[in-house]
Parts: structure tokens; C-alpha cells; sequence
């Protein structure tokens, strides 16, 4: 299975920031059999693009709207991404689901516009504090990926992130059986797609997520605007897979 660490920085940094931080990853993040890749804020594409240019680290978007073009004020399209060289698009979100009140019908349209577009698209999925004390955790991902991925054809260009909303940036990760079952439950459902933790990962529990069956990579916030940080769980993950 392909294995994806990706940095997700929300909404964070001007594009100054933005610009120091990705030349600092370029500097630090020289090889690794792993994909690495960035997904930043729109405003901040088209300048990484050309610092990411002649490195291993690709860029990603966090979010698009499905319509190529048209009177949607405030959304930008795959098409747009695609300019700016981006590869990848993170979709569904939990702060776009909770947040944003984007539901599965909604996300499902973008993530076929994604595909048809040449862009990958890594579906977050998890379920809430209260879903998981009432006993539905199965059930809200299950929903989530069957209706995410509804009239696909193929699924393996889909990276699948399970992001449980209880452990995002809350500084203490899901524990290791929570992630391994849930992993192992998505991994029955979906054959081809890789399946990356998100949740608090740390350069301090990267060893440790890292030996969970199934985890096939991170998506990581917080820890990701650092690039020493970034890097550390990078190396983390690579030692423990390939040693
Ligand atoms: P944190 O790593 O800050 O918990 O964020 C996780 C996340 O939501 C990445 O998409």
C-alpha cells in the first residue's frame, strides 16, 4: 500500500510564514519512500508550488468547491487548482462537516469532481465525541466513506484519512486499539485506498502510531507548522516501516 504523510496547516500563516516554513521543509525533507506532501491555504498555492517545484514535497488544497467555474462567489475550483500545480485535495474535513455543514451528498459531488479533474483527493472521516460514547463510531464511518465514495468506479486514486473530531488538535491522540480497529473496520471496507491517521499526531507518539497496522500515513496539523516537527514524524514513520 502507498504510504502519504501529509501536512494540512489550516488556516494559519501569512504568506511570508507560509513561504519561510515551506523553503525550511524543502531544506530539511530531502528523500523518503513515503509520499510527502503540503496542503495550505489557497492563497498560499501558487507561491509554494514553485518552492516545492524541484523537491519531494507536493501540494495539496484544503477544500474546493465541484463546479469548474461559474457564480460561486468565494469558492475556488479544481480547474484553479490545478493551475497553481496542486495534486491533492483534502475534502470533508470535520471542520468543513461541523463547522461548514458540508453533509455526505455534498462531499460525495466533490470528490467525483476531484478525480475527474486529476486531483487526488484524501476524504476525512470520523465521528464526534457523543457518536462514539453513544456507540455509533462504525456506523458514522461506515456512512461516511459508503456515501463519500457513492457511484465511484475506482477507488484507489482516494486517500481515505480517519480523523476521530474528539482527538484534532486537542494534543492527545486517539489510543492505539481505537485507531487499530478502526483502521482494520475502514481496511475491510475499502481495498485500495491508503488509510492515514489524523488526530494529535506528535513528533512524541509518531513511533508508536507508527507501528499500527493499517495506519498507511498521517494527515498532521498542529505538529506540521514546524518544519522540525514535520520532519521528526516523517523520520519517525519511515524508521519504523523501512528501519
Ligand atoms: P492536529 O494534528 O492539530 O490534531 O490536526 C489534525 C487535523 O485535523 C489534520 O487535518
Amino acid at each position: 500500500m502507498r504510504n502519504i504523510i501529509a501536512a494540512n496547516w489550516e488556516m494559519n500563516f501569512s504568506i511570508q510564514e507560509a513561504e519561510s516554513t515551506a523553503k525550511d521543509m524543502v531544506k530539511k525533507i530531502k528523500k523518503s519512500p513515503a509520499d510527502i506532501l503540503v496542503c495550505a491555504s489557497f492563497v498560499h498555492l501558487d507561491r509554494l508550488s514553485k518552492i516545492f517545484k524541484n523537491s519531494i514535497i507536493k501540494l495539496g488544497a484544503q477544500n474546493m468547491h465541484f463546479e469548474e467555474k461559474g457564480a460561486f462567489t468565494g469558492e475556488t475550483s479544481p480547474v484553479m487548482l490545478k493551475s497553481v500545480n496542486c495534486e491533492y485535495v483534502i475534502l470533508g474535513h470535520s471542520e468543513r462537516r461541523h463547522i461548514f455543514k458540508e453533509d455526505d451528498g455534498f462531499i460525495n459531488k466533490k470528490v467525483k469532481s476531484a478525480l475527474t479533474h486529476g486531483l487526488t483527493p484524501i476524504l476525512c472521516v470520523g465521528e464526534t465525541l457523543d457518536e462514539r460514547n453513544s456507540g455509533q463510531a462504525f456506523d458514522v464511518v461506515s456512512r461516511q466513506i459508503k456515501k463519500g465514495f457513492e457511484s465511484l468506479l475506482d477507488t484507489s486514486d482516494v486517500i481515505i484519512a480517519y480523523e476521530p473530531v474528539w482527538a484534532i488538535g486537542t494534543g492527545v491522540a486517539a489510543d492505539i486499539e481505537t485507531i487499530s480497529e478502526m483502521h482494520d473496520f475502514i481496511r475491510s471496507m475499502v481495498k485500495n485506498s491508503p488509510i492515514l491517521y489524523g488526530g494529535s499526531v506528535k513528533p512524541k507518539n509518531a513511533e508508536e502510531l507508527s507501528q499500527i497496522e493499517n495506519v498507511d500515513g498521517f494527515l498532521v496539523g498542529g505538529a506540521s507548522l514546524k518544519a522540525e516537527d514535520f520532519k521528526d514524524i516523517i523520520e519517525k514513520f519511515i524508521k519504523i516501516r523501512w528501519g
